[in-house]
């Protein structure tokens, strides 16, 4: 038999060593794992009485990876009083202990490999490379927080019980990098992890509490945001939140702080993007159209980090639309269990309804660049390309395989960099030049939290690149960087021990 061809997004990544998935024995390990077949995981976290949820593959929803009790509203009061009393132990806990847990959890973490893919694969829709990158990520978080811990943490106290809030698109990576964060700083946790995520979160904090991490120092209560998140950020015991999600979730969130806990209440936020790439005359066409469909489609463009909008200068505008709506059909969209898939599908059917519809309204415009095909069975976004007059156009994140295409010519370079500032959102930026002094006049004048020159914008290295963004994509500080864990701590004497 004539094999299969290579996904077109690197399955080797940067950050995805140890499971090289251009080896076939190790792509057949994975696939061919008990978990990735009809395994479900049956999941009842210690103390919760609400309903049961029943999760599906966004890829093929005839395929239910599980099933979970989620937290009811009224066992949020308990849980933080329970994380309430644990708070002083735990923050007496010597800093080198509680960094062996994470120490130990992320060994924990490679032990189940197979069953952490695949709960990235069918719960979440992701594809073999992106699940290996994921786990990658949530143990190089483990590794990194238990590094730094002992310098954050001198001369200040823990917080008290933190509420860590994450979104579905790194159910695993986020999940860990939060808690994990959290955790090793002194500080109890109540997680919530995305509501279409929640089994591969209770897998993690099983792993955490098997490394040593006592079940009143870290609770999971899965649920609904509006219901469970909102009962978590509006109870006056919680000392502060670490949230990563939507912009509109993480003004709520302030606004319950603003009114429910003490002024020092801390809050981290990284939210979404409005992301912009230039691509210059100068610029190496091959390379920036590869680098243009990864951070545009790899994911299915369910990336906080992923391009939404590349501004290309009019005198390459065809050959650029040429040669990426040809790489945009040579994509392959399927189940991400198959290792020559290059694109899985949306998270759930209202994304998908949503960015159709936003499409279509596109389409009716005369819009419509480029669109590729996408299988009828399952959540699938055909990859496509819009044209737009600029980001001031856009009026919101679409969080799929959907890449605006606006033209400038070069006297209006330094406008465009202007009108990417204006829109107000900071989190990615990429530019493809040769021209040295360019990419430091962008350097200088882009007020973002990730720039990227000449490559992709996707997929931040744990402690090589911190990630995070300014303006309406977050607070700051950068996640996977020196001053993350700090922020964890309040000043010695800052107030009542928890
Ligand atoms: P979301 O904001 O809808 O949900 C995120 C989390 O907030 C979920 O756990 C949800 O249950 C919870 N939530 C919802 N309403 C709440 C409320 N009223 N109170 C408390 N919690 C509530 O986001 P999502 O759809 O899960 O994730 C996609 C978004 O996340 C995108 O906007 C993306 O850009 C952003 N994101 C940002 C980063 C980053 O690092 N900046 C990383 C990943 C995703
Ligand atoms: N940290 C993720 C990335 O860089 C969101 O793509």
């Amino acid at each position: 038999a004539i094999p299969a061809p290579p996904a077109i997004f690197s399955p080797v990544r940067e950050n995805a060593r140890g499971w090289d998935l251009t080896d076939p024995d190790t792509v057949d390990r994975i696939t061919g794992s008990a978990f990735m077949g009809d395994h479900r995981w049956e999941m009842a976290p210690e103390g919760l009485s609400g309903p049961v949820q029943t999760l599906t593959n966004p890829a093929r929803p005839g395929d239910s990876p599980g099933s979970i009790r989620q937290a009811a509203r009224s066992d949020v009061a308990p849980a933080v009083a329970r994380a309430a009393a644990a708070a002083q132990a735990w923050a007496a806990t010597p800093v080198a202990e509680r960094a062996a847990c994470l120490s130990r959890a992320a060994a924990l973490f490679e032990a189940h490999a197979l069953e952490l893919f695949a709960l990235a694969a069918r719960e979440a829709g992701k594809t073999l490379p992106d699940c290996v990158a994921e786990l990658r990520e949530a143990i190089d978080f483990l590794h990194y927080y238990a590094a730094e811990a002992e310098e954050a943490c001198a001369g200040s106290e823990a917080r008290g019980p933190l509420v860590c809030i994450s979104p579905w698109n790194f159910p695993l990576a986020i999940f860990t990098g939060q808690v994990a964060a959290a955790l090793v700083t002194g500080n109890t946790v109540l997680a919530k992890p995305a509501e279409q995520t929640p089994l591969i979160a209770a897998r993690a904090t099983a792993l955490l509490h098997e490394a040593g991490i006592p079940r009143d120092v870290l609770q999971l209560l899965p649920g609904d945001g509006p219901e469970v998140g909102a009962a978590l950020t509006a109870d006056p015991r919680i000392k502060g939140v670490c949230f990563t999600g939507s912009t509109e979730v993480a003004r709520l969130i302030e606004r319950s702080l603003a009114a429910h806990a003490a002024p020092d209440a801390m809050l981290i936020a990284e939210t979404g993007g409005l992301n912009a790439m230039i691509v210059d005359s100068t610029a190496l066409l091959e390379q920036a159209v590869r680098d243009t469909l990864a951070s545009a489609f790899q994911s299915a463009g369910q990336r906080c980090s992923a391009l939404r909008i590349v501004y290309v200068q009019e005198d390459i505008r065809a050959p650029f639309i040429e040669m990426l709506t040809g790489a945009m059909d040579a994509l392959r969209l399927g189940d991400p269990r198959d290792p020559a898939t290059d694109v899985g599908p949306l998270i759930d059917a209202e994304a998908q309804a949503d960015f159709a519809a936003y499409v279509a309204s596109a389409a009716a415009d005369g819009r419509l660049i480029h669109r590729t095909d996408a299988p009828s069975e399952g959540h699938f976004l055909a990859p496509t390309l819009l044209a737009v007059d600029g980001i001031g156009a856009m009026e919101r994140e679409i969080f799929g395989p959907v890449l605006h295409l606006a033209g400038f010519r070069a006297d209006r370079i330094n406008a465009v960099m202007a009108e990417v500032n204006a829109r107000g959102y900071g989190l990615t930026f990429g530019l493809h030049t040769r021209i040295d002094r360019r990419a430091q006049d962008v350097v200088d004048r882009m007020e973002i939290g990730n720039l990227y020159i000449n490559r992709n914008q996707i997929g931040a290295i744990v402690a090589a690149q911190p990630f995070g963004g300014e303006g309406l994509s977050g607070t700051g500080p950068k996640a996977g960087g020196p001053h993350y864990l700090p922020r964890f701590r309040k000043r010695a004497g800052a107030g009542p021990a928890p």
